[in-house]
């Protein structure tokens, strides 16, 4: 048997039924390439996975990376594209909505040397999205033109496409550096790799779903943001604790509303003071557990343990805090410049000890 040119790369989630159409339509578009399909399935509670290990019983070149406790569209394209030793990776949906007849286009371009990445396009000419609805395109175009803010001046049709090929070696250069967060893989290589890079896109027109349903929801929005947040400003600090820092800023707007309004109603200095932390306090820990850890977010009995180790985490930091300004100020510190550097160490006592408290995995 010749050595395989082509590993295809499928990210699964709850998508028993379309295992073996996906096959059968693979094996159509691609006669005469030595191709190898490879499944990365998140342990689906329909039983995809046993579905695609049943298949493979008669297809060798067919085989299911099965993860256990673990969830991620790019982190499973990422792993499923370096257990392959083949020199074209291709990366596409499991859902029969890319369209596999262009995979040949698409290997051709990489064979002749016309390109490193070919991208699936809904958007180059002669592609299209289907009956998407009026508010997920739109959704798609803005998300579209906030991606060139980190694609250095590339002009990509679809940014935004899960359906890409490519040399491998490239991709596993770039492995290091990706974000990996969410669904955008292919624009987390893009942005992840040399600025000569040079991409191709293939047209195609998405197609509609006919088994399972689409697995978009707010969560894959909020990790585009952070994606993007990484790419823009994460080698100078986390996505998160630009997130975190800005929702502490919301509690101290949160305390001096409520401890003014407090005081011009009579309450003691004491009380309100207190009040007005425990207030703030709340509200960073419901804004925290909804933006910056959303991915963690607790439910049930759980959302009342992360709120009493958040009070206890932040109760330290605030002493830590005050503990560093009044001793900046003792040796002589002006006010402001002692105040600052304790909200600085506050914060950041605060957003390590939590991470590892109350929101850890
Ligand atoms: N392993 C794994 N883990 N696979 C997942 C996960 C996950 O957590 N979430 C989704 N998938 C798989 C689905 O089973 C499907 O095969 C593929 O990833 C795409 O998921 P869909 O839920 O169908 O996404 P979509 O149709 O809304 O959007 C897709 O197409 C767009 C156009 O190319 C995605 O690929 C988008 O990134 C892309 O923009
Ligand atoms: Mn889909």
């Amino acid at each position: 048997m010749s050595s395989i040119e082509l590993s295809i790369i499928v990210p699964t989630f709850k998508e028993v039924d379309n295992v073996q159409p996906l096959l059968d339509a693979l094996d159509a578009a691609l006669p005469g390439i030595t191709f190898e399909t490879i499944f990365v399935d998140d342990d689906s509670p329909d039983g995809t996975a046993a579905r695609v290990k049943q298949l493979a019983q008669s297809r060798p070149n067919v085989r299911c990376l099965h993860r256990i406790g673990r969830r991620g569209l790019s982190s499973a394209a990422v792993e499923g594209i370096l257990s392959s030793s083949a020199p074209f990776v291709a990366v596409i949906d499991g859902d029969m909505q890319h369209d596999e007849r262009i995979l040949p286009q698409m290997l051709d371009l990489l064979r002749r040397d016309q390109a490193d990445v070919v991208v699936g396009s809904r958007y180059a000419d002669g592609g299209s999205l289907g009956d998407w609805t009026k508010s997920r395109a739109v959704m798609s175009d803005i998300a579209g033109r906030l991606s060139r803010t980190i694609l250095k001046g590339r002009d990509l049709k679809d940014p935004m496409s899960g359906y890409f090929m490519t040399r491998r070696p490239l991709f596993d250069q770039a492995v290091p550096h990706l974000s990996i967060e969410g669904f955008k893989i292919l624009l987390d290589f893009i942005a992840s790799s040399d600025a000569r890079l040079r991409v191709a896109e293939c047209p195609y027109q998405f197609r509609n779903r006919i088994h399972g349903e689409s697995k978009l929801d707010s969560l894959v929005l909020w990790e585009y943001g952070i994606l993007l947040l990484d790419k823009l400003v994460g080698h100078i600090v986390p996505p998160r604790f630009i997130l975190f820092a800005f929702v502490g800023a919301s509690g101290v707007a949160v305390h001096f509303a409520l401890l003014s309004a407090m005081l011009s109603a009579g309450v003691a200095f004491l009380t309100a003071q207190s009040l007005a932390t425990l207030a703030a306090m709340t509200t960073n820990y419901l804004l925290n557990d909804s933006l910056t850890y959303r991915d963690k977010r607790h439910r049930g009995l759980q959302w009342f343990k992360g709120l009493a180790s958040f009070y206890l985490v932040c109760g330290l930091g605030a002493l830590a805090n005050v503990g560093i300004a009044s001793a900046l100020f003792r040796d002589d510190y002006t006010w402001w410049i002692s105040a600052g550097a304790g909200v600085i160490v506050g914060t950041i006592f605060n957003y390590a000890l939590t991470s590892l408290f109350t929101w850890r995995k």
